[in-house]
C-alpha cells in the first residue's frame, strides 16, 4: 500500500484545475444501464472508484471505452447481460448499489447485494428500497442480497422522503426516468450532483421538472436515448483545495469549476479571515500565512447548507485558529475518525457524539498517520502542509477513490509532497 510524505510549512501559489465530480461520475455511470445507445461523458474523474464501477458496468454486460487521460468514458449497455451485482464488487464501494434502480426500470429485475455498514456510519438503504416498493417494485431481502422485481415494469408514485437522502433520491429518479405514468419525489435532496444527473437524463429524453429544488417531477418515458455528457466540477474537491490554500497560506486560483456549489464553505472561509476572489468559473483563495485563522462553528446540513465531505477539511484548518470552534456533525453518525489522527500531530480536538470541540493551537508537528476514510484523508494533508516537518500518510487508497492527480496538483502549486510506493502497511 503507498504512503504520501509532506513537508509542512510552505506557501501554495498557482492554480489547481478541479476534476469531474465522483459523486455525480458514479451515478451517471449507472445511468448508462437505461438505455441501449452510448452515453458518453467527458470531464470524468480517473479515480479508483469509477474504475470500479466500469468493472461492475462489464460484468453487467456494459461494453465500456475509456482512453487513458481523455477524461472521455463510452459506455454501450446495448445488450445486458446479468442482472446481478455480487458482494464482492458491491462491498468494496456503496455507489455500485445503485445498479438496482437502472436495471430494475429497463429489464424488471435485478439482484444486487446489500452494501452493508461503512466507516463513517451504518448508512442503511431503506430508503432506496421503500421507493423502489411505492413503484410497485417486489421487493426481498435473502442472504445479504435485493432481489427486486418488477415484471411489467415500475409505475409512477409519489414518494415523500421522511428526511433528505442523497442517494435515495438520485436512485428513485434514475427509476422513475422509465416508469409508467408520473413520479413526485418530495423532500428530494437538492446537491448539485442530482442535478447533473437530472440534467444528463434528460439530455437522454427523459422528462423532469424541478430541478434543483426538493420537489422532483418525472414523467417516465419508454426508452431513453444515448447522450454526450460533461460531468459537473467536483465542489468537495475544490473546497479540499481551498482548505489546503487556507491552511498553507499562498495564493492559488481554483479553475474549471461551479463556484456557487462552494459558497456554503466560501462563507466559512470569509468568516476565518481569508481572502476568496469568485469569478465566473474559478475561485482566487488567497491567505497571509502570518495571520491568524478565526475560528468558525461548523453545522453539517443537506445542501444547500454546509457539506460533511469538508466537515474533516475544516476541521483540520481550525486546528490552529485562534480561539475553539464547534463542529456539529448531522449526516453521519461516525464521521471524527480523523480527529485522533489529527491529534497525532498536535491538534487539541475532544469529541462527544456529533459534537467536537477543536481548540486551535501554536503549532503542528509532522507525525506518522493513517487515513481512515476518503474525505479524513485529505483532512490529514491539510494539516500536514501547517504542521512543522514531515507528515507521513498511511492507507492512501482512501484518497486515491476520490482526488485525482493529488501530488501532482498540489507540488505544482510547490507543496512538497510526494508518494512512496509500497509501505510497512
Ligand atoms: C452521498 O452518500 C455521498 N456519496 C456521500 O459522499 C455524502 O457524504 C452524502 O451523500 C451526503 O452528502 C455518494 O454520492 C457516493 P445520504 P449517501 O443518503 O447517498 C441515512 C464521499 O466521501 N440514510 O444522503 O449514502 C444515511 O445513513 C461520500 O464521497 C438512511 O437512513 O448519503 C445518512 O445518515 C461519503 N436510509 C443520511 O441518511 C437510506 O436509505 C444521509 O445519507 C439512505 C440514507
Amino acid at each position: 500500500m503507498d504512503r504520501i510524505a509532506l513537508v509542512g510549512g510552505i506557501e501554495l501559489k498557482g492554480s489547481i484545475p478541479i476534476s469531474g465530480a465522483k459523486n455525480s461520475a458514479l451515478k451517471l455511470q449507472a445511468a448508462s444501464l437505461l438505455t441501449q445507445e452510448p452515453l458518453v461523458l467527458t470531464n470524468m474523474p480517473e479515480l479508483a472508484d469509477t474504475r470500479f464501477m466500469i468493472e461492475l458496468l462489464e460484468q453487467l454486460g456494459v461494453t465500456c471505452f475509456w482512453p487513458k487521460g481523455s477524461g472521455r468514458l463510452s459506455m454501450h449497455a446495448e445488450d445486458l447481460t446479468s442482472t446481478i451485482a455480487p458482494y464482492d464488487l458491491v462491498r468494496k464501494m456503496r455507489a455500485t448499489f445503485n445498479v438496482l434502480g437502472p436495471l430494475l426500470a429497463r429489464v424488471g429485475h435485478a439482484t444486487v447485494s446489500l452494501p452493508g455498514g461503512c466507516a463513517i456510519g451504518a448508512r442503511p438503504v431503506d430508503l432506496h428500497l421503500k421507493a423502489f416498493e411505492a413503484m410497485g417494485a417486489d421487493i426481498v431481502i435473502e442472504g445479504g442480497y435485493v432481489k427486486a422485481a418488477a415484471l411489467r415494469g415500475l409505475k409512477g408514485a409519489k414518494i415523500i422522503f421522511p428526511f433528505v437522502s442523497v442517494g435515495a433520491t438520485e436512485h428513485a429518479l434514475l427509476a422513475a426516468t422509465l416508469a409508467k405514468g408520473e413520479t413526485v419525489l418530495e423532500n428530494a435532496a437538492r446537491e448539485p450532483e442530482i442535478s447533473d444527473i437530472a440534467n444528463c437524463l434528460l439530455a437522454m429524453g427523459a422528462k423532469i421538472e424541478g430541478i434543483g429544488s426538493s420537489t422532483l417531477r418525472i414523467q417516465g418515458v419508454d426508452e431513453l436515448t444515448g447522450a454526450r455528457w460533461s460531468v459537473i466540477p467536483d465542489r468537495i474537491e475544490a473546497g479540499s483545495y481551498a482548505c489546503c490554500v487556507a491552511a498553507a497560506g499562498g495564493e492559488v486560483t481554483l479553475t474549471n469549476m461551479v463556484p456557487e456549489t462552494i459558497s456554503s464553505l466560501i462563507d466559512v472561509l470569509q468568516r476565518a479571515g481569508v481572502d476568496v476572489v469568485v469569478g465566473e468559473d474559478w475561485v482566487k483563495i488567497t491567505r497571509d500565512p502570518h495571520k491568524p485563522i478565526k475560528s468558525v462553528d461548523i453545522d453539517t446540513q443537506p445542501y444547500p447548507g454546509f457539506p460533511t465531505d469538508t466537515q474533516a477539511q475544516v476541521m483540520a484548518l481550525m486546528t490552529r485558529a485562534n480561539g475553539a470552534s464547534i463542529f456539529r456533525e448531522n449526516i453521519f453518525e461516525n464521521r471524527y475518525m480523523h480527529a485522533p489522527e489529527l491529534r497525532r500531530l498536535g491538534a487539541d480536538i475532544s469529541v462527544r457524539g456529533s459534537e467536537a470541540v477543536v481548540r486551535g493551537v501554536e503549532t503542528l508537528r509532522g507525525a506518522p498517520v493513517m487515513a481512515t476514510d476518503l474525505r479524513a484523508s485529505v483532512s490529514l494533508i491539510i494539516a500536514g502542509l501547517m504542521a512543522e516537518g514531515e507528515t507521513i500518510i498511511s492507507r492512501v487508497y482512501h484518497l486515491d477513490r476520490g482526488f485525482e492527480r493529488l501530488e501532482a496538483k498540489l507540488s505544482g502549486c510547490g507543496a512538497n509532497i510526494r508518494r512512496i510506493s509500497g509501505s510497512e502497511d
